[in-house]
């Protein structure tokens, strides 16, 4: 998901660097770009350093004036690209520009060229917002479908006090996140997500493992992040550039996923096992590279299930949360192997992947699964796996919903 913010100029345009951070602190890019006017209040240069991307701040001028375009029609490739146009803070002057389909920059040109949504965040003194071509201007853009994300009452940088301020930051990430579907009904929450496989070394240069890829878990921290939560990723080994913004812990073997899990596990509010956990390890680990020679036989001894740990150590709780959903790989005997996994585990829902169909799960960039609660099974038919981490993220929220009033029983104290 690609944002791009038009910082326009007036005294609010430091408060845009607080809202770059808040999207990134929800995985999604954001590409500045900074009137004529903005540049006198911040300089470019924080930009980018918070985003990472290159900031536009003009039109034209020779490749030594303006390094920052990649070609004579950027305007055309980045309303192309982006998502979404969010204008914050956008003062009385661009506002006019975008109501009037005046083109005299690239912040004005692209929203001409915009097809995605736009979300404007005006900020100015008080009698300029009031003025009557302000709110007519304002009218305008709100039949084209803009929205304004309006400003707040208080003392203005002016002196005067009246509306006028920008709105606070989370608040324009939110509405702008929101005029793109993604709710966030995850704000304040943290999520525990496990991804990708296990490796358990037989030798300094071998080890079992298995096919996943991580793919299911990622869409998943990256989805929980986009709805406001903080994210805990606990992931095997795979070839996938992680969320930056979530707390990640890299681990090899079930051991080390085990003990990364239970350090963190009480943060959580909703935990996610969508890692393919190796069932068992080596007895012996060779210390040297294990030599060529005839039939080799290797003793398998089996490795905890964090899954089920962390059913009893919640179940001694006595509380229904954290919301604990794993993962069933299976080939055969899809639902009732799943069934039995639900009640072993003492989850709130088990995930179930048909591991054997060609086209989606295990290293795809699909899935179709089948939520299983001990009520109802929830089918979620072939999507991309974005898709399909944002329904588990929904059972996810219907089940605590469903569990607030329930408390468990507590049992004896469990030892791990
Ligand atoms: N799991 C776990 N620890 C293990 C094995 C599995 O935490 N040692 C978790 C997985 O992350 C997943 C769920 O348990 O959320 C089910 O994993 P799966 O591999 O389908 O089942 P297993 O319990 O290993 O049973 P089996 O391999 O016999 O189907």
């Amino acid at each position: 998901m690609k944002i791009v913010l038009g910082v326009s100029g007036g005294i609010a345009a430091y408060k845009a660097a607080e809202i770059v951070r808040h999207f990134q602190e929800r995985g999604v890019q954001v590409q500045v770009i900074m009137t004529a006017a903005a540049q006198e209040f911040v300089r470019p240069l924080t930009f980018a350093a918070l985003s990472g991307e290159k900031v536009i701040t003009g039109m034209f001028g020779s490749a030594a004036e303006q390094p920052n375009l990649d070609s004579a029609v950027e305007h055309i490739s980045v309303a192309l690209s982006m998502d979404c146009l969010l204008v914050a803070p956008a003062t009385a002057d661009t506002i006019a520009k975008f109501a009037q389909g005046i083109a005299n920059d690239f912040l004005s040109t692209l929203y001409l060229a915009a097809t995605a949504p736009v979300v404007v965040a005006p900020a100015m003194n008080v009698n300029m917002w009031q003025h009557p071509a302000t709110q007519a201007n304002l009218e305008i853009l709100r039949g084209r479908g803009v929205r304004i994300v309006e400003p707040g009452r208080g003392y203005l940088a002016c002196g005067m006090v009246g509306a006028g301020r920008l709105a606070e930051p989370e608040q324009i990430v939110a509405a702008t996140l929101e005029r793109l579907g993604v709710t966030q009904d995850l704000a304040g929450e943290t999520v525990l997500i496990t991804a990708g496989p296990t490796h358990e070394p037989i030798d300094p240069v071998r080890y079992l493992g298995n096919r996943s890829s991580g793919k299911m878990g990622y869409a998943l921290a990256e989805a929980a992040l986009r709805r406001g939560a903080k994210v805990i990723l606990v992931s095997g080994p795979t070839a996938l550039q992680p969320p930056s913004a979530a707390e990640i812990i890299f681990v090899e073997t079930t051991q080390q996923m085990r003990t990364a899990v239970l350090d963190r596990w009480e943060r959580a509010s909703f935990i996610i096992m969508s890692a393919a956990v190796g069932d068992y390890h080596v007895k012996t680990v060779s210390p040297g590279k294990i030599k060529r020679r005839g039939a080799l036989e290797l003793q398998l001894e089996p490795n905890p299930d964090i899954l089920a740990d962390l059913g009893s150590l919640r179940h001694a709780t006595g509380k229904p949360s954290p919301i604990l959903i794993g993962f069933a790989a299976e080939t055969e005997n899809l639902l009732e192997n799943a069934h039995a996994k639900l009640a072993t585990k003492r989850v709130d829902a088990i995930v179930l992947n048909d591991v054997a169909r060609a086209g989606i799960g295990f290293n795809s960039d699909r899935n179709e699964v089948s939520i299983l609660t001990a009520s109802d099974v929830i089918h979620v038919p072939e999507a991309s796996k974005q898709e399909v981490a944002q329904k588990i993220l929904e059972a996810a929220l219907r089940l605590r919903q469903e569990h607030s009033a329930t408390v468990l029983a507590p049992s004896s104290k469990v030892d791990l």
